[in-house]
């Protein structure tokens, strides 16, 4: 029996960290073609601390905001028009907000099915960042046996799923990751002899890449850093070499590259974005993603699992850069209940 109302994390005005409220909201009902979802865990997404602060250009905030981009949960209700067989099914949602609440609603179009074998828990860890990181390399770079391939932020959720991608698909692969703790995060998430995470806080890490790469360069770099590093993926990308970006987290945009540049120097330079790619390609990528999550090939990169409570301070944490991996907020658990 469902109560009227539910425990949240609310945003009533955009700021820091603090803004982040306990309050009580009303339990959503959903709508046509809408599912409700009892939620277990929410993944830390970037996102979430983007949209605190209103720095997500193309989505209007509407307040209360209950962030919580990438959440688990079991659908404990149906709206009209939606298969009522759907209740107790576990399933992802990667819509839109509302994951730091007890219920969120979703369309039931879009919601994903959670496969045995991959908990609530890991599904909140595992699954944007894995496609993310499967249409960038995939999709846009089109990584191949052989190739040497340099990743941004390889401590990061996405970082540390390319680690893995690139190196299934026969590459050399190196990684940067921001100081010793980062470092040996990403280098066990590889765990690969070929490949190597560098510290690119150390003032040498250019040249321990180039050597890495040898005299050819890089044949992918993958960035979702941007910032002062992005003028040196114009040093190290190598001949025929793509250059992907996928995002900005070190603030600046990715310096435009003349065109005479990429001619001369013979390489290009593109973009992911994963709505759009799977949008195009139809999620090729989900069939690819459970199986070698499942076989035990990839592994999430779940670090910590916090709960909801604290989710302001992981918010701060997030900002300073303490974060690695992608943390979990325990938000019902795997067996939720209403508190
Ligand atoms: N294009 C798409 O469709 C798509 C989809 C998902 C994510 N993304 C983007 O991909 C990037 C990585 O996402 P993620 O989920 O992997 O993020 P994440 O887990 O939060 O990792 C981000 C990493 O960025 C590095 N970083 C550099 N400058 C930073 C700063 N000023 N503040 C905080 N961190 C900073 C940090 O590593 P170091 O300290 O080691 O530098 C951190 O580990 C983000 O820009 C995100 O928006 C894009």
């Amino acid at each position: 029996m469902t109560s009227d109302t539910m425990r949240a994390m609310v945003v009533d005005a955009p700021g820091g960290p603090e803004v982040l409220v306990e309050r009580r909201l009303p339990v959503p009902e959903p709508g046509a073609g809408q599912l409700r979802i009892q939620v277990a865990y929410a993944g830390m997404n970037p996102l979430d601390a983007m949209v605190r602060r209103e720095r997500l250009a193309w989505l209007p905030v509407v307040y209360p905001l209950v962030p919580g981009m990438e959440h688990t949960g079991v659908v404990d209700a149906v709206g009209e028009g939606v298969d009522p067989a759907l209740v107790g099914r576990r399933v992802l949602s990667r819509q839109g907000f509302g994951g730091y609440a007890e219920y969120s609603v979703a369309s039931a179009a879009a919601v994903i099915f959670l496969p045995d074998g991959i908990s609530l828990e890991v599904g909140a860890a595992y699954r944007g960042c894995t496609s993310t990181a499967w249409y960038a390399l995939h999709g846009a770079a089109r990584v191949r046996e052989g190739d040497r391939v340099l990743i941004h932020s390889a401590a990061g959720a996405v970082g540390a799923m390319a680690l893995q991608i690139a190196r299934d698909a026969g590459a050399r692969v190196c990684g940067l990751a921001g100081g010793p703790a980062k470092q040996a995060f990403a280098a066990g998430i590889l765990s690969d002899p070929r490949g190597t995470v560098l510290d690119y806080l150390r003032d040498d890490w250019v040249e321990q890449a180039r050597a890495f790469a040898g005299p050819d360069g890089f044949d992918v770099i993958l960035d979702g850093n941007g910032g002062p590093n992005a003028a040196r993926n114009l040093e190290l990308i190598g001949v025929l070499g793509r250059l992907v970006y996928i995002g900005a987290t070190a603030g600046a945009p990715a310096p435009a590259v003349p065109t005479p540049v990429l001619i001369a120097r013979c390489f290009s330079v593109g973009g992911v974005d994963l709505r759009s790619a799977e949008t195009k390609l139809g999620r090729v990528a989900d069939a690819v993603i459970n199986e070698a999550f499942l076989a035990g090939r990839w592994r999430a990169p779940l670090s910590e699992v916090v709960p909801l409570s604290a989710v302001a301070d992981l918010h701060r944490r997030l900002e300073a850069r303490e974060l690695m991996g992608r943390v979990v907020i325990e938000v019902g658990g795997a067996q939720p209940r209403r508190a």
